[in-house]
């Protein structure tokens, strides 16, 4: 009787040492990763568009910005976000099919609409639009 006892504490502290570590994985890991999203500049087809135009993200992911069809293009978020709007653009012309850049929304970006445009194909309707999550 003592044995059934002994082995059955060792196995309720087995369990309960299970469920700690299981839960402390729970709450340290982050709910979701970040992620990385890809928008053309020029669409396949070869227009003057963002593809795609809209996309809701969460604070942390990153867009990967690849220059697709015709160029030249470049990435400016709307100047009235300021320095943190800057800071996500790429004002430098992407000149060659393939180049790449990247643009990642701070952990604490604040959840909200994000407007930005292609400089040179802003009037043809370059523009597009990433919706961060709260
Ligand atoms: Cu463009």
């Amino acid at each position: 009787m003592k044995l059934i006892a002994a082995t059955w504490r060792r196995f309720t502290l087995a369990v309960l040492t299970a469920v700690l570590v299981v839960s402390s994985f729970a709450i340290f890991t982050p709910s979701a990763a970040a992620e990385t999203h890809t928008i053309k500049l020029g669409t396949d087809k070869g227009m003057l568009a963002f593809e795609p135009a809209k996309l809701t993200i969460k604070p942390g992911d990153t867009i990967e910005w690849l220059n697709n069809k015709v160029p030249p293009h470049n990435v400016v978020f709307d100047p009235s976000g300021g320095e943190f709007a800057k800071a996500l653009s790429h004002k430098q012309l992407m000149m060659s099919p393939g180049q790449k850049e990247t643009t990642t929304f701070p952990a604490d970006a604040p959840a909200g609409e994000y407007t930005f445009y292609c400089e040179p194909h802003r009037g043809a309707g370059m523009v597009g639009k990433i919706t961060v999550e709260g």
